[in-house]
């Protein structure tokens, strides 16, 4: 296990800590296959009744490491990391807490969308950047957001693809509720105490029910956006865009249409 992803059990709560904080916690291919890790033992371990998702240093996640997209590794290939990850967190059938503290960015944004509860700081800032970096969304987001936010509101975060504060989030329902910074993790891990002390099967049961629901339309959707995904990964114009946020360089639009880069709505 790598020390980029920390665990330890709590009552019955496996906690998960992304521990990469001088890079925002981005997600490398070792972080992903470590997470995926942890989340199939998770739902084997019968002592394991929910898991507790977190970032350590402030920050959540920024996302996937803009690394892993420029250096060719096909991160939507079956057998990636990123991918396994996906696949995890989709077949985990027990209850997923996510705590969110500073920036969740990316992936860190879509995977609250297939958490159970969503606790944030005051100081939590959501974005789903995937039109500025040259992508399209993914974890089923283009399915799933809409369902959690409605249509327009999904539509004006994907493809504005602006930062979202706590607050915001929180009105709109992608936030179960809202903490200030000091009592957040604490207030996290007794709603996932809470959750483990419930009964088991009942628990399980009437999660796995939820999901059921659309767990089709959400395969489709995966498989969709995957595609499209992978051609925009390979194109110039995203290339382009990761190229230049690693080397620091400001990120343009392909028509030069000004900064890329993430604004405030407010
Ligand atoms: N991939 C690779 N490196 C990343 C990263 C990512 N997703 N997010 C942050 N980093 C790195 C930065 O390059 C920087 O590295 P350096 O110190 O070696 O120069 C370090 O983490 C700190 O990030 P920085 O940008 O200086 O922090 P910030 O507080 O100014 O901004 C973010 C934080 C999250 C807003 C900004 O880093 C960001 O936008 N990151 C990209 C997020 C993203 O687009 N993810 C998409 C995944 S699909």
């Amino acid at each position: 296990m790598t020390a980029d992803v920390l665990l330890h059990l709590d009552n019955g709560v496996l906690v998960v800590a992304m521990n990469r904080p001088a890079k925002k916690n981005a997600l490398t291919a070792q972080m992903y296959s470590a997470l995926a890790d942890a989340l199939a033992e998770a739902d084997r371990r019968d002592d394991v009744r929910v898991v507790l998702l977190h970032g350590e240093g402030g920050n959540f996640t920024s996302g996937n490491d803009l690394g892993l997209f420029v250096n060719g590794q096909a991160t939507e290939h079956p057998e990636a990391p990123a991918a396994t990850f996906l696949r995890a967190v989709i077949a985990l059938r027990k209850p997923m807490v996510a705590c969110v503290c500073g920036h969740a960015v990316g992936i860190g944004a879509t995977v609250l969308l297939h958490c159970d509860y969503v606790v944030a700081s005051d100081d939590a800032r959501i974005r789903f950047p995937f039109v500025d970096l040259g992508l399209c969304p993914e974890f089923a987001s283009t399915l799933l957001l809409q369902q959690v936010v409605g249509r327009n509101k999904a539509t004006e975060w994907l493809l504005l693809a602006a930062t979202i504060p706590a607050a915001e989030a929180h009105r709109a329902g992608l936030i179960n509720r809202v903490l200030p910074l000091e009592t957040v993790a604490a207030e996290a891990l007794s709603v996932a105490r809470c959750l483990a002390t419930k009964p088991r099967q009942a628990l399980m049961a009437t999660r796995g029910l939820v999901r059921e629901a659309t767990a089709a339309l959400v395969r489709d959707s995966l498989q969709r956006e995957t595609v499209v995904f992978d051609t925009l990964r390979r194109s110039p114009e995203a290339q382009e865009i990761f190229r230049r946020f690693l080397q620091r360089a400001p990120v343009r639009t392909a028509g030069g249409q000004g900064a890329a880069t993430q604004f405030e709505v407010l």
